[in-house]
């Protein structure tokens, strides 16, 4: 692979072409507003390897599902959100010769992204195979002040020849994804237009029904002066292109600008989609390049300025950080509650684009401490608009009186996905979406989402497991069977404990819901809770005896508890143990061996002592962490900053930063060397977590902030922005000094370590604080 220079934080470059590692960067280049975005495929044609990728947000395909044998309760499809119409390519031919970099002799080659404005760039000198040096330099943006559009400036310059170049915007929606279960086409053609510079085409869904629009427009200057557009148009199915002809003597720039629109009837009326796209690109004529840029660079750097993460010294950790922070930003804005996160975002096809339980377990603490409260319960009424969905996929699996089972993978609602052992068993997810609902509050102090839906998905959870555990006589103890724990290298086992601890807090949290949802609006309350036909005495009463009675598996002679109740029958090695050819496993050991072995793909006792950190002291979570992460191989990415937390909690600082880079890197190194298919975007949002909550010792607790900073070896200062109850602080720690800056118009009281310290409103507060001691 070419090299990704770190030494700046603020830029990824690709320096050198690499036809090889092409996938990779073109995941890595990719752009987002959150409503549309893609890959960052080259503008011009190239006939090199290439995943080409451009997403709409929420529009999908249900792919039929093909799965070996099929068991009874599978969903009949898998969401797909697709590939689109792509709005960016600018075909170049240079004397009747077509710039292909994969034909051409790249005599240099740079691509970078600037994260700091959220642009593109890409700039080479490249010999065609008829002799001919061209320089190009090409910006690209994808709007996040115009949430339908993107920009691009594409400039070449033949170096030492008179050429006549042939330039052909389009816009293609002959694509297909790579990912289909029966090699379907997905879109059908509604209508295309092209004349002069400007053309669409309008797509629909087939099955799904979404109509889509994808248009551009287009100038072209030369010595700066506009030149007029006398094109010839071409069309064909599910395609439009407008070409001019330009003649540009040696040294001589001509400069193509082209704007691309998306708008789909998921947001508007079907018939105004083309109107909208339109009216978008009419704007941004009319504005110019240079304005558009500068709202978007502004917006970018709002955004900075309320989520980055500076860290000194470590320019690895930085460039991560910032790349992960950048790819978060891109992919949700938080302003449709119908949108919610994939884990490949706008970066790829895999994993379908839909909604995981990554979501609330790893995205949301990133949402709820970098913007506003609207953005986060987006996320939390997301669910709350699928609870009747939910209600009915338990019901499919036999459960009654209104229990809901969210699905693993969905993105309407839904259960897509089809293995049994994730589709039934992964049911940790529902514990969750519970967990999110008092994380939310717990972070902004909107009691009332109770009210406003949180309740009723609350209580459809419960019964889920107050239905789903059964009583084991022998035990004498309420146990939950035939269940897959957040680590799926073990399926169908017994009283997986971080299943079950999330049950347990699921039914005493909603029976607390529901007397606060009481005191908050008592009229309201008993709406909701006859509203779902509550049997509040009978229902309540058997959550608290399942509640005091579940089955927690532990091992006393350890002090550990126990992943499922028969972990220690397993032949105990370490990961030293494995041989390094043999690794990652999944990708040379058979299922079965996987499934006997001890080793665990990624935190699942641990993932619930971080979730209830609070309830277990520090020699509890250093056993556990003693016992299981010589085990773990984290060969899911959300694994590595669930143990970076702990780590640094129990101040093994050394694996923490081991941890922390892994997940911060994890594409940028492509270290599972799978970023060819996309970036792993909902692990981006563990990376955060280990920055702030882990080495920042940020929290929340009973209302107010708390942090305990510590930093990494090697780093010499940890800055991050912390938002709660609409107060944003601005902090920073080097290895003598804590500086917290109050920008919100109220004092606040905040928590350094175990001191509490008034903060006054636009004030900063500097503290003298040798480095956090650990043990
Ligand atoms: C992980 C799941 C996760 C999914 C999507 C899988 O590899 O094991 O926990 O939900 O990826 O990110």
């Amino acid at each position: 692979m070419s090299s990704l220079n770190a030494n700046d934080g603020w830029t990824v470059t690709q320096n050198g072409f690499d036809p090889e590692g092409n996938r990779v960067f073109e995941s890595l280049f990719s752009l987002g507003n959150g409503h549309f975005g893609g890959r960052g495929n080259h503008e011009e044609a190239y006939s090199g390897d290439s995943l080409p990728g451009n997403y709409l947000a929420g529009v999908f395909y249900p792919d039929p599902t093909r799965v070996g044998w099929w068991k009874n309760g599978y969903p009949d499809y898998f969401a797909k959100v697709l590939n689109a119409a792509d709005w960016k390519p600018i075909h170049i031919s240079v004397d009747g010769e077509p710039l292909d970099l994969a034909t051409a002799t790249i005599v240099s080659f740079e691509r970078v992204l600037h994260m700091r404005t959220g642009e593109l760039t890409r700039s080479f000198r490249a010999t065609l195979p008829n002799g001919v040096t061209v320089d190009v330099e090409a910006l690209r943006f994808v709007s996040i002040v115009r949430r339908h559009l993107g920009a691009i400036r594409y400039r070449i310059t033949p170096v030492d020849a008179d050429v006549s170049l042939e330039v052909s915007a389009q816009v293609n929606g002959d694509v297909v994804n790579q990912d289909s279960n029966y090699d379907e086409g997905f879109w059908d053609e509604v209508s295309r237009s092209v004349s002069e510079a400007r053309g669409h085409v309008v797509l629909r869904t087939k099955k799904t029904a979404f109509e889509c629009a994808t248009a551009m427009a287009y100038e072209v200057r030369r010595n700066g002066q506009r030149l007029p557009i006398t094109s010839r148009v071409e069309e064909a199915e599910r395609f439009v292109a407008s070409t001019i002809d330009v003649d540009a003597a040696a040294g001589q720039t001509i400069e193509i600008t082209k704007y691309g629109a998306n708008a789909t009837s998921r947001e508007m009326p079907a018939d105004e989609i083309v109107g909208c796209c339109d009216a978008q690109l009419d704007a941004a004529l009319a504005t110019g390049f240079d304005e558009l840029q500068a709202e978007h660079r502004a917006a970018w750097e709002h955004r900075w300025d309320i989520s980055d993460v500076v860290i000194g010294g470590d320019p690895a950790a930085q460039q991560g950080i910032r790349f992960n922070i950048f790819q978060l930003n891109a992919t949700f804005t938080g302003d449709d509650p119908d949108l919610n996160i994939g884990p490949k975002g706008f970066t790829g096809e895999k994993y379908g684009g839909v909604t995981y339980w990554d979501t609330e377990a790893f995205c949301l603490p990133f949402y709820l401490a970098t913007s506003e409260p609207e953005v986060s319960k987006n996320l939390l009424n997301y669910r709350h608009r699928q609870l009747g969905r939910a209600i009915e996929n338990a019901g499919k699996l036999g459960f009654t009186n209104g229990a809901a089972l969210y699905p693993m993978v969905t993105i309407n609602g839904e259960e897509c996905h089809n293995e049994w052992e994730i589709t039934f068993e992964e049911i940790h997810r529902n514990g969750a979406i519970a967990f999110a609902i008092f994380n939310y509050i717990r972070h902004t102090g909107d009691e009332h989402h109770l009210l406003d839906g949180g309740l009723e998905v609350l209580i459809a959870i419960s019964r889920f497991w107050a239905q789903r555990v059964s009583f084991s006589e022998p035990k004498q103890a309420w146990v939950i069977l035939g269940v897959t724990g957040p680590n799926e290298y073990e399926n169908n086992v017994d009283n997986n404990w971080y299943t079950n601890v999330m049950a347990r807090w699921t039914l005493r949290y909603t029976a607390e819901a529901i007397s606060r949802a009481r005191e908050l609006d008592p009229q309201r309350a008993q709406a909701i809770v006859e509203g779902v036909a509550l049997d509040e005495d009978a229902e309540l009463d058997r959550w608290n005896t399942i509640a005091e009675g579940i089955h927690l598996p532990e091992d006393p002679e350890r002090g550990v508890f126990l992943q499922q109740g028969n972990y220690l029958d397993k032949e105990l090695l370490t990961v030293d143990d494995l041989d390094p050819a043999e690794r990652p496993i999944h990708q040379h050991w058979s299922w079965d061996r996987i499934l006997r072995s001890c080793y665990i793909k990624q935190a699942d006792v641990l993932q619930g002592l971080l979730v209830f950190e609070d309830e277990y002291d520090l020699d509890t979570i250093r056993r556990n962490f003693d016992f299981y992460e010589p085990r773990t191989v984290h060969e899911s990415s959300l694994s590595p900053s669930v143990h970076a937390v702990l780590a640094v909690r129990l101040g093994r600082l050394d694996k923490a930063h081991e941890m922390m880079l892994r997940t911060a890197r994890l594409d940028l190194d492509d270290v599972n060397a799978d970023t060819d298919e996309g970036c792993h975007i909902t692990s981006m949002a563990g990376t955060w977590i280990a920055a702030v909550h882990g080495f920042g010792g940020m929290r929340v607790v009973d209302g107010e902030l708390h942090l305990d900073p510590v930093l990494a070896p090697g780093w010499t200062s940890l800055g991050f922005q912390a938002q709660y109850r609409r107060a944003w602080f601005s902090v920073t720690a080097t290895r003598t000094s804590l500086t917290i800056e109050n920008r919100s118009d109220t004092t606040r009281p905040v928590w350094i370590g175990s001191t509490r310290q008034m903060v006054g409103a636009h004030d900063t507060v500097r503290v003298e604080r040798s480095a956090r001691p650990v043990d």
